[in-house]
């Protein structure tokens, strides 16, 4: 492996989707989880339809829009519509994600972010986890305001740093992105953080983690 650059996915690989609804969860009660699945499923649904209608959106108003649904579907109380907002500007890194980028920032390699994320949300969610000085570049989709997996998302950090697909290591929990930047030439690792099966998409990664901590054993 000739990796020279590190490149995450930020929703769900570093940053948990569920933490917004799961901090409210005493007042949504037990189905908090489940509105949470939908919340995050209709979210991905609205930016594949996006990109396939040829009318973007941006990450933010998809995200507002796909709760606007979530919530009709879970008759969840309407006054909780700004608190899982602004929690979804801060969700929360998995345990493990600081340690990880600290320890490859030691082995002298590119790290960056790649994701539907907008610049701003990005740029919100690593500063407000401390995180920013940990990476060389976020990546965001609303360069090219087009959605993954189209390749022109996975191009990006290519055309920037002028290096090879296969000289990227890429690392997402979205089975569907792995896949996205494996068949694009990337070195795609799974992080499989829920013990679940993977796709039938043309591409089967080498390597699945449960958690990014493994990834110090891979790289
Ligand atoms: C992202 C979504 C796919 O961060 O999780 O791009």
């Amino acid at each position: 492996m000739n990796t020279k650059a590190v490149v995450f996915d930020a929703y769900g690989t570093l940053f948990d989707v569920n933490s917004a609804a799961k901090k409210c969860k005493n007042k949504i009660g037990d189905k908090w989880e489940m509105f949470a699945n939908f919340w995050r499923t209709t979210q991905l649904e609205y930016t594949w339809l996006r990109s396939l209608m040829k009318r973007h959106k941006d990450f933010w108003q998809i995200t507002e829009d796909s709760l606007d649904k979530s919530m009709s579907v879970y008759n969840i109380d309407k006054s909780l519509r700004d608190d899982l907002l602004n929690l979804y500007k801060v969700l929360s890194p998995y345990p493990e994600v600081e340690e990880v980028l600290k320890s490859l920032k030691k082995k002298n390699l590119k790290l960056c972010i790649l994701s539907n994320g907008t610049p701003e949300l990005l740029n919100e969610l690593v500063s407000s986890n401390n995180l920013k000085n940990l990476f060389d570049k976020i990546f965001s989709i609303e360069e090219v305001k087009v959605y993954k997996p189209d390749p022109r998302v996975y191009e990006l950090p290519i055309k920037k740093f002028n290096i090879q697909p296969k000289e990227i290591t890429f690392l997402s929990a979205n089975t569907w992105d792995v896949s996205g930047g494996g068949n694009y030439g990337y070195n795609s690792i799974w992080v499989n953080r829920n013990n679940s099966q993977f796709d039938f998409l043309d591409y089967q990664p080498k390597n699945e983690i449960s958690n990014l901590s493994h990834l110090l054993d891979i790289l």
